[in-house]
């Protein structure tokens, strides 16, 4: 057997996997749902989820991954014939997640094109509204990602390097200037100061869909990448240090925006159009706004595509793998498939917009149905059967490799095998008691 494709440096890998979980996930829906969510509970919700929930199933995800040597799909079958379903699950919610990830890749794209244009941010209400150019550039931004999937995914990983820290230093600078506007501080008050305003048990539902959202979690991604993941990396601080950046980049986002939401009397809670809403106030109060605002919208851009590419190429080899298409004609029909599924997404922000399911518009659909029910299934599923008909002993043996220590073992095993499932499972329940209270107007 030809031996695996390895990175080639730790720092690199760590770079790739920050790089696939850094993106709208961070930049544009934690603060939305933080926003949404009531703000300062939201936020200590999430970071306890990252820590008792995210990281004990990135380990065991990162870990298979590098102890089977293989795709997901592949990897789940060879721990046990029924855990292939968890694979399958994986490529099925990446899937629908690409196809409205790129319906707001659409709308970076006109944001761009609008401010080199005419120096100015579109009036986002309505354009969302209209039923024509958001799909245009939704397909566009499919388009986009198909081709750079087609290519082969090398080159994006060297440009990572460059424009994801790159994009870090822009998010500073926003914050900056967000929090030394006036009336500033009651941003910050919202982030850091506790209030039970808007929290529910639903906004608890949100918190844990949102951690495996972020950290790119249950689709098989991190199982890919432990793959080619040299036996001399610590697996478990690796993880650390990526859940560590992506949870950085998510506050960091926070504080950009509030401040500004508040500075300008806008709406904390008014959804996905928060960051497209808000941002635009701030690069117009300083001199050479839109200048920063084309480069921002492009940095933001990148972390979306390279997001992108990474769902796209789940569902792709997949298709290779298991149904033995040639590359170029997965490309082409999922990419395809994708654009047409997302199509109602952008149609509901306007033609679509009465249409609810659940109460839920079809694009809030497609986000509750992924982040908060199948991604958490998978990940339930995962830590069941890994914990419990599988041997965990044996991926602590694969972080143990080289004599390296794992010195969390006892606290990992305890997480996937009683905590992480037992949190699953009542947070998702009581997601759905809440949201059936909504639906029945108790
Ligand atoms: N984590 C990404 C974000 O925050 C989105 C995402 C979820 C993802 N699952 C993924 C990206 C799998 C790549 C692969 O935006």
């Amino acid at each position: 057997m030809a031996k695996r494709n390895q990175w080639a440096t730790g720092i690199g890998f760590i770079l790739a996997t920050a790089g696939s979980a850094i993106g709208l996930g961070n930049l544009w829906k934690f603060p939305y749902l933080m926003g949404k969510n009531g703000g300062f509970w939201f936020l200590i919700i999430y970071l306890v989820f990252i820590l008792v929930l995210g990281l004990p199933v990135m380990v065991t995800e990162m870990s298979l991954g590098r102890y089977t040597q293989k795709s997901p799909v592949s990897a789940y079958r060879s721990v046990g014939k029924k855990a292939t379903v968890i694979g399958v699950l994986g490529v099925l919610v990446a899937f629908l997640i690409l196809s409205y990830y790129s319906v707001i890749g659409g709308w970076i794209l006109k944001y761009i094109e609008s401010y080199a244009v005419t120096f100015q941010a579109v009036d986002f209400g309505s354009y969302i509204a209209s039923p024509v150019e958001p799909i245009v550039w939704h397909f566009v931004f499919m388009a986009l990602a198909c081709l750079l999937c087609y290519k082969g995914a090398k080159s994006i990983e060297k440009a990572s390097k460059f424009l994801m820290p790159l994009l870090f230093i822009f998010i500073v600078i926003i914050a900056v200037r967000s929090v030394t506007l006036p009336g500033a501080w009651q941003g910050l008050e919202f982030m850091f100061a506790p209030s039970a305003d808007s929290f529910s048990f639903g906004s608890i539902t949100a918190a844990l869909g949102q951690v495996f959202y972020s950290l790119s979690l249950a689709m098989g991604i991190t199982v890919t990448y432990g793959s080619y993941l040299n036996k001399k990396n610590s697996i478990p601080k690796d993880c650390a240090v990526v859940a560590g950046l992506d949870t950085g980049a998510a506050v960091l986002a926070g504080i950009a925006i509030f401040p500004a939401v508040f500075a300008f009397g806008l709406e904390p809670a008014q959804g996905p159009s928060l960051i497209f809403g808000t941002l635009p106030k701030v690069f117009e109060s300083f001199a050479g706004g839109s200048i920063f605002a084309i480069i921002f919208f492009i940095l933001m851009l990148f972390a979306a595509v390279t997001s992108g590419i990474a769902l796209l190429e789940t569902v792709v080899s997949y298709t290779i793998d298991d149904l033995h298409w040639s590359r170029r004609k997965s490309i082409l029909i999922v990419g395809l498939a994708v654009f047409l599924l997302g199509i109602p997404s952008s149609l509901s922000f306007g033609v679509l917009g009465d249409i609810t399911i659940l109460n839920y518009s079809i694009f809030d659909f497609m986000g509750m149905l992924t982040d908060n029910i199948l991604l958490p299934v998978g990940g339930l599923l995962m830590c069941i059967y890994i914990g419990w008909f599988w041997q965990p002993g044996k991926l602590i043996a694969e972080m143990e490799a080289e004599g390296m220590k794992f010195r969390l073992k006892k606290a990992w095993l305890w997480c996937i095998r009683t905590v992480t499932p037992a949190l699953i499972l009542v947070v998702t329940i009581l997601g759905f008691i809440d949201v059936y209270q909504k639906i029945a107007g108790v």
